[in-house]
């Protein structure tokens, strides 16, 4: 084979991309990075000013779709107006960090809510479009924290662990009709989601030294994992979970012996 077409390895010509979460954070990074590699991009997000100023940034080839993934009908009326979608991401996720005997129920809920309902919502509406057409790549967003938590993490812990499984589930279930699953599990990256942690100095800097790279991610370097899970470079990928962290969940950090 010619090595030259390896250089189109990561291109995404021809395919269309729906970002579900694209109004903030890691989702604009997706949104843009996914067009830059040659996708049509529809952004979409409960925030209609926010997605609309990334499908301006991302330019002809984007547009906007205001979307609240809590209503499950709004979710099916999207998969059915949007039409075919080659490429599904989706971010939102919300936490609540208390520690479990503080939790309420409700807190509880908006939580689960938010990070599993939706998710296996927007899985099931896009997903089984993508099965009958016979391709497609899903890419949810979990965390370290589904492998590794702290106090006050356990419900969001519990639904990234929870996300896992049931994109590891759809990637065994839909996988026999050509369409890929998978997880990127990001390590801690400055967005507004993690804005309360930056006002504390103590905590933000704890957590820069946990990773192995001894710093936080912008949000932009989670889209190169997007783009590759989306393209035909992780054409045999699928089920897996591709941590993006830094190397946080790699060591333990607790000492560093004198070796
Ligand atoms: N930021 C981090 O440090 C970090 C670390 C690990 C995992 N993650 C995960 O990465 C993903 C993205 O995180 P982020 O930091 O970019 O978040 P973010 O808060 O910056 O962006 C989330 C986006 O989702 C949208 N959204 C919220 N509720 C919605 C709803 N009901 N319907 C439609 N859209 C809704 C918001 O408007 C926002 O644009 C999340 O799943 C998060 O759990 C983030």
């Amino acid at each position: 084979m010619d090595y030259t077409a390896y250089a189109g390895l990561f291109r995404l010509d021809g395919r269309r991309a729906l970002v579900v979460g694209a109004g903030s954070g890691i989702g604009r990074e997706a949104a843009l990075a996914l067009a830059a590699h040659g996708a049509t991009v529809v952004a979409a997000d409960r925030d209609s000013a926010a997605v609309s100023e990334t499908a301006a940034a991302v330019g002809t080839n984007g547009s906007a779709y205001q979307l609240d993934v809590l209503d499950p009908g709004a979710v099916s009326r999207a998969a059915a107006e949007l039409g075919p979608v080659d490429v599904l991401v989706f971010t939102p996720a919300t936490n609540v960090r208390k520690r479990l005997l503080d939790y309420t129920d409700e807190e509880f809920d908006r939580v689960v809510d938010l990070n599993l309902r939706s998710s296996f919502h927007l899985i099931r509406a896009f997903g089984g479009p993508m099965a009958e057409r016979g391709s497609g790549s899903i890419v949810g967003f979990a965390s370290i924290r589904a492998v590794t938590v702290e106090p006050g993490q356990g419900v969001y812990a519990a639904t990234k662990a929870g996300l896992v499984q049931l994109l590891r589930t759809a990637a065994a279930e839909f996988g026999p009709s050509g369409v890929r699953v998978n997880a990127i599990a990001p390590g801690v990256v400055e967005t507004p989601l993690t804005a309360p942690i930056k006002a504390r100095p103590d905590w933000y800097d704890a957590y820069a030294a946990k990773s192995a790279l001894g710093r936080w991610a912008e949000p932009r370097e989670l889209a190169g994992a997007v783009v590759y899970l989306a393209s035909d470079a992780a054409s045999f990928v699928t089920g897996s979970v591709l941590a993006v962290d830094g190397g946080w969940t790699a060591i333990d950090g607790r000492f560093d012996p004198p070796a």
